[in-house]
């Protein structure tokens, strides 16, 4: 039997062969361990002598199996240790680098033009007061734009705001004219989504507040953004259209020679005269925090924009999804380029 053992124990060449010839030697019901169990059965002046012969043969089976577990454990750990081996004559990895979002580029560009003109830069929270997002904007509760469907709601009665024209209260709350800022922000609309439509996009909100702003400033204002953004062959337009918190309120575009040869209006934003109900609104608001009332008889105007409209143009990107679905094939192609 030792020698039968000592056979198996030479030609197993894996641990787990190695397992299976100890279980069948020296396991619980292994043959070793039935030799000495049959000890019983002899003659009592035979026992001691047989099992000091079994004893014997146990020891060397023992330690042959001891001694080639260790030779194939160091086995196992010197292939671990090749495979793990580094090549040091190899060349360097080079590491991939990131880059700019699209629509961070964008924000850069439009905030590049606007601190030229001497904005203040200011973000604001995206779960937002009902009475800032709405009622302090002039927005009627029975204005379509309040409706269920348009607004993500929080069980608190808070809500993700739809637009980043509550920061032009909270900002005025908190500071007096003459003022001139910009907002940066995401804001989210509960709607469907198509290749045009994100329940989640960006804006930019600009706000200027002072005696005798008028609509030239405004006008102006765009204008110098529409050069910033594409050049001296830059034109915007004006179309009449309807915000509650202005008065007059306008659409704006911008046409421009377009490399490309794709030349047409791009419908960017809206905008307008602050109207007199927001200034009132505020007011209240400062009335109640223990501030000056200041800004009643004051002029201004505000305008939104969305950066991704831009973004989809500049950088031919057919699908608003695009921007935020995270596909290495799609923002990949940023890589690198900072800015
Ligand atoms: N808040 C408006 C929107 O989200 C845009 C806007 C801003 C219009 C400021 C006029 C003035 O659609």
């Amino acid at each position: 039997m030792q020698q039968e053992a000592l056979q198996e124990i030479t030609a197993a060449d894996t641990l787990e062969a190695l397992q299976a010839v100890k279980t069948k030697y020296v396991g619980k019901k292994g043959l070793i361990t039935q030799q000495l169990g049959g000890l019983g059965q002899l003659p009592p002046e035979e026992r001691k002598a047989r099992g000091a012969e079994i004893n014997v043969v146990r020891q060397a089976i023992q330690a042959a199996l001891d001694e080639k577990e260790g030779t194939l454990k160091r086995a196992a750990l010197d292939a671990k240790l090749r495979s793990e081996a580094v090549d040091v004559t190899l060349p360097g990895l080079g590491l991939p680098s990131g880059g700019l979002h699209p629509i961070t580029r964008v924000y850069d560009d439009l905030i590049g033009i606007y601190r030229q003109m001497g904005y203040a830069v200011v973000e604001g929270p995206e779960v937002e007061e009902e009475h800032y997002n709405f009622e302090a904007l002039n927005v009627p509760w029975y204005h379509p734009a309040r409706d269920l469907q348009d607004t993500f709601w929080l069980e608190d009665g808070r809500l993700l705001r739809t637009h980043t024209s509550p920061m032009q209260i909270r900002y005025m709350v908190d500071h007096e004219p003459p003022l001139k800022i910009v907002v940066r922000g995401k804001v989210y609309r509960y709607e469907a989504t198509d290749a045009t439509h994100e329940s989640m996009f960006h804006q930019l909100e600009g706000l200027v507040v002072g005696e005798g702003i008028s609509m030239a400033d405004l006008k102006g204002t765009i204008a110098e953004m529409a050069r910033g953004l594409y050049g001296p062959s830059a034109k915007v337009r004006f179309q009449p259209s309807y915000y509650p918190f202005v008065e007059p309120g306008a659409d704006f575009a911008v046409y421009w020679d377009n490399p490309r040869g794709e030349s047409k209006w791009l419908e960017l934003g809206g905008c307008g005269m602050v109207h007199p109900n927001v200034f009132k609104a505020v007011d209240d608001l400062r009335e109640q925090a223990g501030k000056d009332r200041i800004y009643e008889g004051m002029t201004g105007f505000a305008f939104g924009l969305g950066p991704e409209r831009i973004a989809m143009l500049k950088y031919g990107i057919p699908d608003i999804r695009y921007f935020y679905a995270n596909d290495p094939k799609v923002m990949g192609q940023f890589r690198g380029e900072l800015g």
